[in-house]
């Protein structure tokens, strides 16, 4: 190899894997507090988001597998504690020891969830309907509150992102009570945002269709890629399979300053399935 081509490949090289390195950085210098963060959507954005240069304060109620996550991360990157977000006085805890650790927090990512019992609204089962609300809105709404609190006191223009569902816009493909609560979560977040916005914090959602998570497995009784077959069958857009670090890299999108003018926005990630029924009329043939 003659030094002129030495030169320009080792040149190109550096320069090009400084400019990879550069542009992964997108959340350099950012605190990011993530409940729901010991697996499937959660999981995913704290090691995509450490990836990106952020701080991770990852909370769960299954200590540990969020504990496994924080240590093959990097303890000095992912912290892990436990935080039941129905008690929001462990969430108001978690964020105070987040603020004592980091001094900062930039980002929430509001991810905690579950899915109930899928029962028949006739045979309503009011207990569950309860939990699930308990979990999916009131849970965020604690975490929204405090993590806002904090960023409004240190004058930080945060970022709050909810994970709702595509059960949050349309009826028919959850849970009474889950997709009752997404749609209050919806809700939850235009609020919010209509608030927060006065204080240069921006509020917005991710709304995934079927990801294969313990979560849409054990609610259906289906195996990972019979989750990942029946989303694929069913979105509009053919050819890929959505996984979880689909949503995580949503929300390092919105998390990020590319995303500075969003706000109350819900970002559904769906390959077009909450949008599009194709008929036997209207569908080419390709
Ligand atoms: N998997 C899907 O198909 C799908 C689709 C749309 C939306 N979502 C939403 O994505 C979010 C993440 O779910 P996932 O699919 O990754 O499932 P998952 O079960 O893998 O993760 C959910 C996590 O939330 C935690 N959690 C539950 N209750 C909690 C509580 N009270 N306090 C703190 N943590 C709690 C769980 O322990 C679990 O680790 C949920 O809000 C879910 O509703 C999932």
């Amino acid at each position: 190899m003659v030094f002129q081509e030495l030169v320009f490949k080792g040149f190109g090289e550096s320069s090009s894997s400084k400019q990879g390195t550069m542009m992964k950085q997108r959340l350099e210098g950012k605190v990011a507090l993530i409940t729901g963060a010991a697996s499937g959507i959660g999981e995913e954005t704290v090691k995509l988001f450490v990836e990106n240069g952020a701080i991770v304060v990852a909370v769960d109620v299954q200590d540990e597998l969020g504990s496994q996550v924080a240590s093959s991360i990097g303890l000095d990157k992912v912290t892990y504690h436990h935080c039941d977000v129905r008690d929001e006085k462990q969430v108001e805890e978690t964020v105070n020891l987040a603020l004592k650790k980091h001094g900062r927090i930039d980002i929430l990512f509001s991810n905690a969830g579950i899915i109930g019992s899928l029962s028949s609204i006739l045979e309503l089962d009011l207990n569950d309907f309860e939990k699930t609300m308990a979990t999916n809105v009131v849970g965020a709404a604690a975490t929204i509150k405090h993590a806002a609190r904090a960023m409004v006191a240190k004058n930080i223009r945060g970022s709050i992102i909810c994970t709702t569902s595509v059960s949050a816009i349309i009826g028919g493909t959850g849970p009474n009570g889950y997709t009752t609560s997404k749609h209050a979560l919806l809700g939850l977040v235009k609020s919010a945002c209509s608030e927060l916005g006065g204080y240069g914090i921006r509020v917005n959602s991710i709304s995934p269709f079927g990801v294969a998570t313990p979560l849409s497995c054990t609610a259906f009784n289906l195996e990972p890629h019979e989750v990942e077959d029946t989303s694929s069958s069913y979105a509009n857009l053919k050819g890929i399979v959505l996984k979880a670090k689909h949503i995580a890299e949503a929300a390092l999108f919105l998390a990020s300053d590319q995303s500075v003018y969003i706000s109350g926005h819900n970002l559904v990630v769906d390959g077009g399935f909450s949008v599009v029924h194709n008929t036997s009329t209207t569908k080419p043939n390709i």
